[in-house]
């Protein structure tokens, strides 16, 4: 309550120095409306909101999707399954970018027609995404009419609040990344053919010296309302080394933003509002997007005020700055979070078409499954720095934690030996009493602390998009769990011996219960592994969510609905071992005269 009250008092401050800013541009009636909501909560104790909307960036569409799409859209996705298992109304939107400069040349280079070439791509990335388990309630194209609408009305408001004017630009552009760029962020280099060129000391693609007349953003008024945006919201911009990239940049000034193309140089886009001769710049285009898909501009306030988005680091100048300043400008609410995330390298190398090192994510999947790649992603992607990825990495990593660690655990107590009935056996509270004295060692209890707070420690790490310490706290606790069952092992002991039996039952039944804590944690990464995981063990559908993370009732005193349960009764493995191609080429070969001895 005490945060909650801190944050309208900033609001509040934020908003009054807005209003009496020298550089401000009239308020709207809907930043007005907003300044309402804000002043009942900090006098009412408010009911939490629990609608939730999740944005991936939208993927251009000049060549197929890479490993690097795939990380972004499963980040998102993790984000939004984790919310719809905490009980939210949660909408996920992602789809494709298909205007600009970019895409025009490429749809040139292949002799297709421009609309076409956009569909032809984008279905390649819809066909990604779907066979990814990538659960998106929305996919939008920026060719679609609901957009075009969107952004002209976008444009129109900015233009009547004077914050769009007609002049011209005199600078470097990017077409690689549709950027503008001052003289410190470009330098030399030779192109292939040993031409020198300039490329864009960030991406290092080649920039052109252009000069045009267009429409102007009047970016430079927004600096200080950003910095104070910043300032009032530190957990805005995640990881933390990213929002303090955007305080440093926001140091220097913030020059005027050209936001339109002469007609004549790009005819693939939305035309502005009364000037056919001028084309909408495609950033402007795109960010309005997540706007489009909120239902901008009819009934976007629901969905608009909880909106956060899943970026890469490439483009984060686009979305923590331009994008803030559209919005204000437009008089409309901020993201609540830009979650950034670093980038996949391949041998170190960034991936690229000329290097031919580009991973295909569809080839992948198919050969570590796609909940292996989902897994291998969330797990081994660290969002403060770049990650470097081979195949060979995957197939350690998956084997190592959901074959033999999850997989292992899951086989051990379901397996017909150790557990004949096919149930989910009773837990007797003599032999793994609260207090110690049963035939319970220090180290078990240990576990039940771990495995009872994992779902506030696993929370805690999705909250802040930091899924690979969730995944790391959990499959922490799972080794834990398999030490408990080789520390009791459960089949050296005698069934003919009740007390042995009501052991063995009560680690089994343990055992299923961390599995069933796991299973659920575990279903925004890896929904399939989950869901064969928790329907062997017998836990119904409605039983998956948060809500039903209430860990060992039985050792709390309380009734365990699972107690006597039979198992699921599919037996087959939950991931199966993955092989190096190379395997049979590594046995060592029988010597000629062995193979004629045969
Ligand atoms: N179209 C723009 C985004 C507009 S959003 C209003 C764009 N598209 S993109 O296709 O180039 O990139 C989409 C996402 O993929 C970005 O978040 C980008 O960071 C991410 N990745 C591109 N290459 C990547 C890696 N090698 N590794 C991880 N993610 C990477 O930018």
């Amino acid at each position: 309550m005490r945060t909650l009250l801190l944050s309208c008092v900033r609001s509040y401050k934020a908003f009054h120095r807005l209003q009496h800013s020298p550089c401000c541009f009239p308020l709207p009636a809907v930043t007005r409306k907003r300044f309402t909501v804000l002043r009942c909560m900090s006098t009412h104790v408010c009911k939490e909101d629990t609608s939730y909307y999740i944005t991936t960036p939208i993927f251009y569409v000049n060549a197929s999707p890479h490993l690097g799409h795939l990380y972004s859209a499963a980040i998102a996705d993790c984000l939004h399954r984790y919310k719809l298992l905490k009980g939210f109304n949660s909408k996920f939107a992602t789809g494709t970018d298909e205007h600009g400069l970019k895409i025009q040349q490429a749809a040139e280079a292949a002799g297709k027609d421009p609309l076409q070439f956009c569909t032809d791509v984008s279905l390649r990335f819809k066909h990604l995404f779907s066979s990814c388990n990538i659960s998106y309630t929305d996919y939008i194209r920026t060719t679609e009419l609901r957009h075009r609408e969107a952004v002209e009305h976008f444009w129109s408001v900015l233009w009547n609040k004077g914050l769009i004017y007609k002049g011209s630009y005199e600078g470097w552009y990017s077409t690689q990344d549709e950027s503008f760029l001052t003289p410190s962020q470009v330098g030399d280099a030779f192109d292939s053919s040993g031409k020198e060129i300039k490329v864009s000391l960030e991406s290092g693609h080649k920039v052109d010296w252009m000069m045009e007349e267009n429409y102007m953003f009047r970016l430079s008024a927004f600096q200080s309302q950003l910095l104070d945006w910043l300032r009032g919201n530190p957990r805005a911009i995640q990881p933390e080394r990213f929002y303090h990239a955007v305080l440093q940049w926001l140091q220097s000034d913030l020059p005027d933003l050209s936001v339109s193309r002469q007609r004549n140089r790009l005819q693939w886009g939305i035309p502005v509002p009364g000037d056919l001769e001028q084309t909408i710049y495609v950033w402007l285009d795109a960010l309005v997007n997540y706007l489009t898909v909120a239902g901008y501009p009819e009934t976007h306030d629901k969905w608009w005020s909880v909106a956060h988005h899943v970026v890469g680091k490439d483009i984060l100048k686009f979305h923590a700055i331009y994008w803030p300043s559209f919005l204000l400008g437009a008089g409309l609410p901020l993201p609540k979070t830009i979650y950034v995330h670093s980038h996949w390298t391949v041998r170190g190398k960034k991936m690229s078409k000329s290097l031919g090192n580009v991973v295909d994510p569809i080839e992948c999947s198919q050969m570590f499954t796609t909940d292996g790649m989902r897994y291998f992603l969330l797990r081994q992607g660290v969002p403060d720095a770049d990650c470097d990825y081979t195949d060979d990495k995957v197939r350690k990593l998956l084997n190592a934690e959901l074959a033999d660690s999850l997989g292992g655990l899951l086989n051990r107590c379901t397996a017909p030996a150790l557990n004949p009935g096919q149930a989910y056996p009773s837990f007797c509270s003599q032999s793994f009493p609260r207090d110690q004295g049963g035939r319970a060692v220090a180290e078990d209890y240990h576990m039940l602390d771990a495995v009872k707070n994992l779902p506030s420690v696993v929370e805690e790490h999705y909250e802040s998009m930091h899924v690979y310490k969730a995944l790391e706290a959990i499959i922490a606790c799972v080794r834990q769990t398999n030490g408990f069952v080789q520390r009791h092992k459960p089949w050296n002991l005698d069934r003919g011996k009740s007390k042995d039996q009501q052991w063995l039952e009560t680690v089994i039944h343990v055992t299923l219960e961390c599995l069933r804590i796991y299973g659920t944690l575990l279903q925004p990464v890896v929904p399939e592994i989950s869901n064969k995981l928790l329907s062997r063990i017998g836990v119904q559908p409605g039983e998956r969510s948060w809500g039903n993370t209430d860990f060992l009732p039985k050792f709390q005193g309380k009734d365990c609905p699972f107690e006597g349960r039979a198992l699921g009764s599919d037996f087959g493995v939950l991931f199966s071992r993955l092989e190096s191609p190379n395997a049979d080429k590594q046995k060592p070969k029988p010597t000629k005269k062995a193979a004629r001895s045969k």
